[in-house]
């Protein structure tokens, strides 16, 4: 049984959150919100706050919020759906249920999945087990990929031939735009439509939810002037920065063991899946990006490396290992034998030898100072200090002091150094940080919740411009979301729990989901959903306290014009930030012609500057 989510947004948005509330709690308008003695622990004074704009209800005394649901759910200790049925009941709503679930009301990305299936299924089930599928078949059998584990993964493949899909497609009455959009074929200039899979072994990528959101497809055999592997495009449905192979395999794995294992290839992830190794993903190639790092969060925040012995394979894991380390990762690399990756080395060595591998993982720091010590750095006096410069470079990646002391503890002990030595070159390091004003180091005022009781827990420092464009993300305004969206690319946004914040709005902008309401449900870090509950129900005190953005009052919040000051703002705060660093780097300069270039540079920006200052006001 189940509630289609169409209808749970119609449930969702009729509701008031006070008149539900207000059935067990007594309420009283204070502001723009009410308040009451929280139900969820004993309290004298009320701390518990509901929002009528926003449809939320937070308690600053014990941290208890969510939207109508949650409080349901809480309250009456119910699950999702019977909070949902409450709340449709009490607002006389009929609830049909739906055995077809994507029946009603199929949105467009539902529709671009609904491709994604079919095509899946087209590459698998017709393809592979057609007379033209012997040579893939033969494949699989060559590598040793068994029929069982085929299916896990949906493998499928597109044999050569410019319209095997497009007939497909066209008998199956499949959207041709769509199916462009998702990559799976291309027009050419006569405006012919043509498949882009071709002669091509097929794996579906999934969604951590197990949805097809993209393919890839690698050649049968290596041949020069081929991309071995050819990969959908980025889609509606498919962001390459967000996915990761593998993870909808894994994640049950992941989370039981509490450990990953970061593999390069689609190959090595299947290979090492079919052996009964099955908490792996794989970057596919690249290095990981933060948001596939954040995404693994959920789940473990272990994970094992495994170094390819090649130099590029090396190079794309180092960049990797940084990111997982600012985020606060465990990191433990292996490498393999030269000439091995994860799949060739498990097929001729098995399961128990890599075991034996993966026991013998190192701690990513000392893997690093061993590596040192066998160069045998450690010996000479100058080269002692190159290493240490070097390992100390990882060491400030590590955001949690604690672990960063243990750490230097530790190498010192192994490795038989100072560790004062390491201590001290660490704090140089910060020191010369701090005092380059670089754009991923933004100086800004750190602002404090004083009221003592709100738990919040952004520890990275944040810029207001930021928040406040978070805040405007979050405030259910679709017209205020849609034109800051439309200016703003908050990738490149300096705090990573923004970014994330921002991307949960855009996702959902997508399909017009962005009441504060709706977007809380999707948020599943409590500590960003506790950020977001302050952000909207303490928001008169704070911008009280913070009156930069009052604009002396002349601009009405929470309105376009106010929208693009903000943004105009941030934008001038970001380019004055990159003349500060460019001023540095002019003082540093040796060459006269590079000062010259940056004293252009500096020139430009500050007519950027100008420009965006003339209508400002
Ligand atoms: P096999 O050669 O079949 O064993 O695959 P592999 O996964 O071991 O390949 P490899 O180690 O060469 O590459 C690792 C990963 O990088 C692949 O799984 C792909 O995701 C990606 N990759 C490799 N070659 C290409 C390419 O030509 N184009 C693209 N887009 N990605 C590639
Ligand atoms: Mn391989």
């Amino acid at each position: 049984m189940r509630i289609s989510e169409s209808k749970i947004d119609e449930i969702r948005n009729s509701a008031d959150i006070v008149d539900i509330i207000s059935g067990y709690v007594q309420l009283k308008k204070r502001g723009k919100n009410f308040i009451g003695l929280c139900p969820f622990h004993s309290e004298k004074t009320p701390s518990f706050t509901v929002s009528e704009e926003k449809q939320i209800y937070k308690c600053f005394g014990c941290g208890a919020g969510g939207n109508v649901f949650n409080f349901l759910m809480d309250f009456k200790s119910i699950s999702f759906i019977e909070a949902v049925q409450e709340v449709a009941e009490q607002l006389g709503i009929t609830i049909q249920y739906e055995k077809d679930f994507y029946a009603e009301g199929q949105s467009e990305l539902e529709e671009l999945y609904e491709i994604n299936v079919l095509a899946a299924r087209f590459f698998s089930d017709y393809l592979l087990k057609s007379s033209e599928g012997e040579i893939a078949r033969q494949y699989f059998k060559k590598r040793n990929i068994k029929p069982q584990t085929q299916k896990i993964f949906d493998l499928g493949f597109a044999p050569e031939g410019w319209d095997n899909f497009l007939h497909f497609a066209n008998e199956n009455k499949i959207d041709l735009q769509k199916t462009k959009r998702l990559g799976l074929i291309d027009i050419n200039d006569r405006g012919e439509y043509y498949d882009k899979f071709r002669g091509r072994i097929i794996f579906p990528i999934f969604s951590p939810n197990g949805r097809i959101i993209a393919f890839g497809g690698r050649i049968l055999e290596n041949r020069e002037n081929t991309a071995k592997y050819l990969n959908s495009p980025e889609s509606a449905i498919y962001l390459k920065r967000r996915s990761l192979y593998g993870l909808y395999h894994s994640k049950e794995e992941i989370r039981k063991l509490d450990k990953a294992i970061l593999v390069e290839g689609y190959m090595d992830l299947i290979s090492l899946y079919q052996n009964g190794i099955k908490n792996a993903v794989a970057s596919s190639g690249t290095s990981l990006t933060e948001d596939q790092v954040q995404l693994l969060s959920r789940f473990t925040k272990n994970i094992i490396v495994l170094f390819d012995a090649d130099a590029a394979g090396q190079k794309a894991s180092l960049r990797s290992i940084e990111i997982l380390l600012k985020q606060d990762f465990e990191v433990k690399v292996v490498s393999l034998p030269q000439g091995e990756d994860p799949d060739s080395f498990i097929h001729k060595a098995g399961k128990d030898k890599f075991d034996e591998l993966i026991s013998s993982a190192k701690n990513f720091l000392e893997y690093q100072a061993a590596q040192y010590e066998q160069a045998g750095m450690f010996e000479d006096p100058a080269e002692q200090t190159k290493a240490i410069r070097e390992l100390v470079k990882s060491l400030a990646l590590v955001n949690d002091e604690l672990k960063r002391i243990l750490y230097v503890k530790s190498i010192a002990k192994k490795f038989n150094l100072r560790e004062k030595l390491i201590e001290n070159e660490l704090n140089e390091l910060f020191q010369s940080q701090k005092q380059k004003p670089t754009i991923a180091k933004t100086i800004v005022p750190r602002q404090n919740f004083s009221n003592g009781s709100a738990s919040l827990k952004m520890p990275q420092k944040y810029s207001p411009y930021e928040k406040e464009l978070v805040r405007l993300m979050y405030s259910g305004n679709e017209e205020i979301v849609r034109f800051i969206f439309d200016n703003l690319d908050y990738s490149e946004f300096e705090n990573h729990d923004f970014r994330k914040l921002a991307s949960i709005v855009e996702e959902n902008l997508v399909v017009s989901k962005i009441s504060p309401a709706a977007l809380i449900e999707k948020i599943e870090e409590e500590e960003l959903k506790n950020f977001i509950f302050n952000l909207l129900l303490e928001d008169e005190q704070i911008s009280k306290k913070w009156d930069e953005f009052s604009f002396n009052g002349k601009i009405e919040k929470d309105t376009i014009a106010y929208a693009e000051s903000v943004l105009r703002r941030y934008k001038i705060f970001q380019i004055n930030e990159k003349i500060k660093l460019n001023s540095q780097l002019i003082e540093e300069a040796k060459e006269e012609n590079e000062k010259m270039e940056l004293l252009k540079k500096n020139k430009e920006l500050i007519a950027e500057i100008k420009i965006l200052n003339g209508r400002l006001e």
